[in-house]
């Protein structure tokens, strides 16, 4: 495993939540909240990373991840380049390694890096240049570790604390990153009553979500929650196997007005979408009081700007 931490213990790379220290995770949250803006007000704006670049890599869809991390980068000054994987030298058969080196000789400080294979933004993170910073934006199932760390966030927001919450994950979480980076950060950050809720075709093996309760039936799962945090069905991990059918996945596996009911009167109902309305979750829930959903999203650019403030903030104002 790439070492994330510098020698001096600051933040280097952000690969995974797994094996970050909690202070780290703290810090960054910290961080994260300066930047955070109610909606209608001007988003903060500072030329910390003035001088510096950062490029999007990204060979997976995103709206969020992507859209937010340019964001992030550009309100702390930072030049961004957005490289257009499909028209770029890859469908010529150019390597990932190659791509990278190309972008490191053209100044990029930072490679912000979705991909749908297991294991590549640890490979670059282990060929780039000693001052280059590698972030990951979402790895195949395995890791998503900003989004690990704006669900944490949302969370801390409305509860102000994660001691005693009970936090049940619900959906597919086989095929989740998300959920491995919301287990990876909720456990380091104290919650102890962790719940994966789904049907057994869609929960991990089991030497996978250690410490986490199984529940496959969702009125169980949810009973008495403070958080239901919803996951989409990753239809694009299927391989050989039956995507289940969307109406009848929403009969026993959607969240209702009905099903919500059974977690606390206070719950909070988050999605890291892109969300299927009907399948796993209902408008009038998506939509309704105790949706955080949109929060996330505005908790996006907050938590990136923060590990891009991390990760390049000493090398930041030219
Ligand atoms: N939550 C998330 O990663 O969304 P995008 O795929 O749109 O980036």
């Amino acid at each position: 495993m790439t070492e994330q931490l510098r020698p001096d213990g600051s933040l280097r790379h952000l690969l995974t939540l797994e094996t970050l220290p909690r202070a780290q995770i703290e810090r960054l949250l910290d961080r994260a909240q300066v930047f955070v803006r109610p909606l209608g007000e001007r988003p903060p704006r500072s030329r910390s990373l003035a001088g510096l670049t950062v490029a999007n890599l990204f060979t997976e869809p995103s709206t969020r991840t992507r859209v937010s991390f340019e964001l992030a980068a550009k309100r702390l000054g930072a030049e961004v380049v957005n490289l257009e994987v499909q028209l770029s030298s890859r469908v010529k058969g150019e390597s990932m390694l190659d791509t990278v080196y190309t972008l490191q000789a053209l100044h990029v400080d930072a490679l912000v890096i979705r991909d749908a294979e297991a294991g590549v933004p640890e490979l670059v993170a282990a060929h780039v240049a000693p001052h280059v910073s590698v972030l990951s934006a979402g790895e195949a199932h395995v890791s998503h570790p900003t989004q690990g760390l704006l669900d944490a966030l949302t969370i801390y927001q409305r509860k102000q604390r994660f001691a005693g919450l009970a936090v049940a994950i619900v959906g597919d979480v086989r095929h989740s990153r998300v959920a491995r980076s919301a287990w990876h950060a909720l456990r380091a950050l104290g919650v102890t009553d962790l719940r994966i809720v789904g049907p057994a075709a869609l929960l991990p093996a089991a030497d996978e979500f250690e410490g986490c309760a199984r529940f496959k039936s969702i009125a169980r799962g949810l009973e008495g929650v403070d958080v239901v945090m919803m996951l989409r069905i990753q239809k694009e991990r299927f391989g050989e196997a039956d995507v289940p059918d969307g109406e009848k996945y929403f009969t026993t596996w959607g969240l209702t007005p009905e099903r919500l009911a059974l977690a606390r009167p206070d719950a909070i109902v988050m999605h890291p979408q892109p969300m299927n309305r009907g399948v796993e979750i209902a408008s009038q829930v998506a939509d309704g009081p105790q949706s955080v959903i949109r929060d996330q999203v505005r908790n996006g650019v907050a938590v990136r700007m923060a590990v891009l403030a991390e990760v390049l903030g000493a090398r930041g104002g030219a």
